[in-house]
């Protein structure tokens, strides 16, 4: 492969001065990790998922999902520690697999981050209002919803969600210090009410629950899978850190697995645990893990639970909407998308105008979209992308074999070919209005690219 049209890979890639502030250590990292990963998806999608797809057998759904993670994880992995730079799969595509993939790849990873975000503050929405609610102070409905919700007559917005970005904005606005402080904290919280949920189920299960196990056979366990998939989003936004980590080439990789075997267990336990608590049909609510438990009467662990969500799902949106700067800065960065998104504040050294523009658009989204089903989109997005990751792995060892690769996928290329095939798989579950909106996506891609980014490229003026 000729290196005229793609990125000279350069091993200190990672150490390149760009204007953002190395503070993040492996712990930092293993921590925005599970901050993006344990959210929505088993504290909302789960029940959906328990009672209308795969019955107990949920668990097992989050073994399969949790493999085709795995695979994707260590390609991640390796791509971090020998491409680097901030872009995440993005960048790693620039490098190996040429301008168009790349482009096309960043282009998925913007409907992952910035369609995951304001999905998840809609969820937030819900848990807030049901906590407001409980204390008094009950929101109307028609500030609750977006206009256009089904069965919400007159609905105007909703206020939480669209807040809860504009306070992420300023958050991260701030700088990247007190946003991972402010992440520890709630990780923390959510790990608590996580322990909590254990402890307290562990010694409540009616193993009569559990039976029928499979009573939507392996099909209802794929599709299970293919749709909680969405819980384990996040691991691969660690990646977008490597410009703000001290020890990149080290770190990643640790932060990348670390986040994940913790979170896949955790996933494991509590679908195993909520299966057993209640039977599965009763889990299709909006906040199953906090109403099984109130169904067998722990008021207080309950309320623990919905303030660990609460938690929670605030660290998503926070590392999500984190990760979708990241990305846009990379892109902006390689003259993809216009200059003003790659402009970094040299007081906070934070990227400003990129953190407000994204920040309205999912305030907006947020507030006044009523999206339904979106979580499928955000799936078939992010595994398209570890798709094209793990195919990397074996294409950068074909054309680059020499470069230094501190962490290396074990067993290459069989693993990268199963993440593939385990990828392609759980896509194939998806339903096809998804395939076709994501299809949409893809060609607007393409004409953005064809219109703008391909004539202001800063490879091809190098090139030309
Ligand atoms: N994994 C994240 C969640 O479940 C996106 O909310």
């Amino acid at each position: 492969m000729s290196l005229m049209r793609t990125k000279a890979i350069n091993a200190d890639h990672h150490l390149v001065d760009t204007g953002l502030k190395r503070c993040l250590t492996a712990t930092d990292l293993t921590l925005l990790g599970i901050g993006a990963i344990i959210g929505a998806g088993i504290f909302v999608l789960t029940g959906v998922a328990a009672a209308t797809k795969a019955g107990p057998a949920i668990a097992l759904s989050f073994v399969v999902a949790g493999f085709a993670c795995a695979f994707s994880a260590l390609a991640y992995a390796e791509l971090a520690s020998t491409v680097g730079g901030c872009g995440s799969a993005y960048g790693y595509a620039y490098a190996g697999l040429g301008e168009i993939v790349a482009w096309m790849i960043g282009w998925d990873l913007i409907l992952e981050y910035g369609l995951a975000t304001p999905t998840v503050a809609i969820g937030w929405s819900g848990y807030v209002g049901n906590a407001l609610t409980a204390i008094g102070l009950e929101l109307p409905k028609i500030l609750l919803n977006a206009p256009g919700t089904p069965n919400v007559e007159g609905a105007i917005m909703n206020l939480p969600a669209f807040l809860i970005i504009t306070v992420l904005s300023v958050l991260l606005a701030v700088g990247v210090s007190t946003s991972a402080r402010f992440n520890h904290t709630m990780v923390f919280v959510k790990l608590t009410a996580i322990v909590v949920f254990i402890s307290v189920a562990a010694f409540n299960v009616t193993p009569s629950n559990w039976t029928p196990f499979m009573p939507f056979g392996w099909e209802g366990v794929m599709a299970g899978g293919a749709l909680i998939f969405f819980a384990y989003i996040g691991f691969d936004a660690v990646s977008t850190a490597a410009d703000e980590s001290i020890n990149p080439q080290r770190d990643l990789p640790i932060g990348i697995l670390a986040s994940l075997i913790i979170c896949t267990i955790i996933y494991i336990l509590v679908s195993g645990l909520l299966t057993g608590l209640v039977p599965y049909k009763e889990l299709n609510v909006p906040s199953p893990v906090a109403s099984a438990l109130l169904s067998i009467g722990h008021k207080f662990a309950a309320g623990l639970i919905a303030a660990g969500a609460i938690a929670g799902l605030t660290t998503v949106m926070l590392v999500l909407y984190y990760g979708l700067t990241r990305i846009f800065l990379a892109m902006a960065r390689d003259g993809l998308l216009p200059p003003i998104f790659s402009k970094v504040n040299s007081k906070t050294q934070t990227p400003i105008p990129v953190i407000l523009v994204s920040g309205v658009f999912m305030a907006f989204v947020a507030g006044f979209t009523p999206i339904n089903e979106v979580a499928e989109l955000v799936n078939i997005g992010t595994l398209a992308a570890f798709v094209l990751v793990c195919a990397g792995v074996i294409v950068l060892r074909e054309t680059h074999p020499d470069l230094p690769r501190p962490f290396k996928t074990p067993l290459s290329p069989l693993f990268p070919i199963l993440g593939i095939v385990f990828c392609l798989y759980l896509m194939f579950q998806l339903p096809q209005t998804t395939w076709l909106r994501f299809g949409i996506w893809l060609l607007l891609g393409l004409i953005v690219y064809f219109v703008y980014s391909k004539g202001h490229s800063e490879l091809n003026k190098v090139s030309a």
